[in-house]
C-alpha cells in the first residue's frame, strides 16, 4: 500500500498507524502524530480505493452506507500490510496504535472488529459502527479514545454511543470525548486525545 514511514526517537513508544479521512493522503495526519506521541515511529498509509479521485480505505455505496464485501477485503489488506511493514521497518507488530479520522477511523474500527490483537490501542476521531452482526474478538486491555460530535451529521451521537458500547462489550477500555463541531477534527479534540494517549501508554 502507498505509505510513508518515519522512525521515532523512542523505539519502545507505540508505532502510530495514521489513517486519513476521505480525500486525504498519508501526509494529512502527521501533525496529529506529533501531538499524540512525538517520539513514536509513524506508519502513515494512503487508502487504496478512489472515489471520484479521492482516496479512501474502502468503497461505499452512499454516504454512511458501506460496501461490506470491500470493507472486509480492505481490512484484511491493511491488516496484512501492517505485518509486512513491521518486517520491512523492524518494529513490533504488537505495538501498533491506530490514529484515524472519519473514513480512516472506520477502517481502524473494522481492524478491531475483525482481528484479535490487530491494534494495541486506537484513537478514533469521528468513527461510525463499521459493520453490525459480528462476534467481536476479545479487546481486554485495549484502550480506545473516541472523539465524537453531539451534532456530527455523518455519525450521529447515537451511533457513537453504539460503537462505544460494542467495543466496551468486547472488553476494551473506551473513553468518549464529545465536541459540538460537527464532523470536524477540532484542536480541543486533538488536545484531549493527546492527554488521553499519554495516560494510556
Ligand atoms: C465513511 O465513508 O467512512 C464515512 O462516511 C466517513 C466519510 O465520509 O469518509
Amino acid at each position: 500500500m502507498k505509505h510513508l514511514f518515519q522512525t521515532g526517537t523512542d523505539p519502545n513508544a507505540p508505532v502510530l498507524l495514521l489513517l486519513h479521512g476521505t480525500g486525504g493522503n498519508e501526509h494529512d495526519l502527521l501533525p496529529l502524530a506529533q501531538l499524540l506521541s512525538p517520539s513514536s515511529s509513524v506508519l502513515s498509509v494512503r487508502g487504496s480505493v478512489l472515489e471520484n479521485g479521492m482516496p479512501r480505505f474502502f468503497r461505499r455505496l452512499a454516504e454512511g452506507i458501506f460496501d461490506e464485501e470491500d470493507l472486509k477485503f480492505r481490512t484484511k489488506e491493511l491488516y496484512d500490510f501492517i505485518a509486512e511493514a513491521s518486517e520491512t521497518y523492524g518494529f513490533s507488530r504488537d505495538n501498533v496504535v491506530a490514529a484515524g479520522y472519519s473514513n480512516g477511523a472506520n477502517i481502524a474500527g473494522s481492524l478491531l472488529f475483525h482481528y484479535a490483537n490487530a491494534l494495541r490501542g486506537a484513537v478514533l476521531h469521528h468513527p461510525m459502527v463499521p459493520l453490525r452482526g459480528l462476534a467481536l474478538p476479545d479487546m481486554t486491555n485495549v484502550p480506545i479514545f473516541i472523539g465524537a460530535g453531539t451534532n456530527d451529521p455523518i455519525c450521529s451521537a447515537t451511533e457513537s454511543e453504539e460503537l462505544a458500547s460494542l467495543l466496551q462489550g468486547a472488553g476494551a477500555s473506551v473513553t468518549v470525548h464529545w465536541e459540538g463541531n460537527g464532523h470536524r477534527l477540532s484542536s480541543t479534540e486533538v488536545q484531549r486525545a493527546a492527554e488521553w494517549f499519554k495516560a494510556a501508554f
